[in-house]
């Protein structure tokens, strides 16, 4: 059956979300990317059309029925301005049987919930940094001394694009600890996670494929420009806020400066890591190396950016995938799926 229609999925509820206003820019990049994809899968004779999502999910639905495409393009990041509702468009998806790239629910589910995807991926064997997860500040902080030592880095459970993430998350004593943890219950309304701070190198590694997945080439980001009062990690605004000296000082370099023995474990990790979570299509892998020598595992991104901009393009680009090329291989993996 030939690719005909697509339906491209993508959040419009910047109005909806929770933490700090300037959390609107992640998900302001969905857009361009729908038009993006739109234009591409558009020259190649491919009808498309672009279906938000805002609050109305009934109305959602019966646009997709409608619709009647034969692939959907899901960007959706969330739902109702909340990460955790992720799952719960794929979910829809899967239940209304459309066939749709990236992920399904459980894999974005579990992905999105660091310490249950932690928790999982260090049962396969697939070393992380040590955590601890906290809903009531009161009642849970005195057992941590003995499980985990300063510094550490505290985050919401549940959140993606490092919301939450600014130069105030790495804490050193308990005083700064207590006063993050209650920072981030009360902002974001979830536990938060509490873990080690991993003081090394920061890698990402881009997946692609289903049934044989391969890497794509190793980027890092490069946090030498810093100056020695911010912590050398991905915050918000390194991430997200083009215009300021943070963003600028943390340029991604892709391929990176390491070893093709390095490349060669890293890419192993993420493989292992891809496989585990059962992510699907494509996916990106964060990781950072500890001052023991060994990779540890930050995050598995099922689903990541995909904006012509972001590090998954800037990856396929180094392995001489260009953008078009890239988009149409993700339409097709969907494309060619077997029926769920
Ligand atoms: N344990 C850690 N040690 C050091 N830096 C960390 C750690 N966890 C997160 N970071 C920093 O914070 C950034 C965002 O954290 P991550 O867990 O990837 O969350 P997000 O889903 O928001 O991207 C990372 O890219 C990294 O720079
Ligand atoms: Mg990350």
């Amino acid at each position: 059956m030939t690719l005909k229609k697509v339906a491209i999925i993508y959040n419009d509820d910047m109005d909806m979300m929770l933490g700090k206003e300037h959390n609107i820019a992640s998900w302001e990049g969905v857009i361009d990317t729908a038009k993006a994809v739109k234009t591409i899968l558009k020259s190649e004779g491919i009808s498309t059309t672009l279906i938000p999502l805002r609050d109305d999910v009934e109305g959602f639905v019966k646009t997709l029925k409608t619709e009647n495409a034969d692939v959907v393009f899901n960007l959706c990041e969330g739902a109702m301005g909340k990460s955790a509702f992720e799952m719960n468009v794929a979910a829809l998806l899967e239940l209304f049987r459309f066939r749709f790239t990236g992920s399904g629910a459980l894999t974005l589910g579990v992905a999105l919930h660091k310490a249950r995807a932690k928790a999982i991926l260090a049962y396969y064997g697939i070393p992380t940094a040590k955590f601890f997860v906290i809903s009531d500040l009161n009642s849970q902080l005195s057992t941590l001394g003995s499980q985990l030592s300063f510094p550490l880095i505290v985050k919401p459970v549940c959140e993606d694009a490092s919301i939450g993430i600014d130069k105030d998350a790495v804490v050193k004593n308990m005083a700064s600890l207590k006063k993050r943890v209650d920072y981030v219950i009360k902002n974001y309304k979830q536990p938060a996670i509490i873990e080690e701070y991993i003081n090394g190198r920061e890698f990402n590694i881009a997946v692609m494929g289903n049934h044989r997945p391969k890497t794509l080439p190793v980027s890092e980001i490069d946090f030498s420009q810093l100056s020695e009062n911010n912590p050398k990690i991905c915050t918000y605004e390194a991430k997200w806020v083009t215009d300021s000296p943070i963003y600028l000082k943390t340029p991604p370099v892709c391929p990176a400066d390491i070893s093709e023995e390095l490349a060669q474990e890293l890419c192993g990790i993420a493989l292992k890591a891809y496989s585990v979570l059962g992510c699907r299509d494509y996916a990106r892998v964060d990781m950072r190396m500890g001052e023991d020598g060994i990779p540890k595992l930050l995050e598995v991104n099922p689903n990541p950016d995909i904006s012509p901009d972001a590090g998954f393009a800037r990856s396929a680009a180094a392995d001489g995938l260009g953008y078009s090329q890239l988009i149409l291989e993700i339409v097709m993996m969907a494309h060619n799926r077997y029926q769920i």
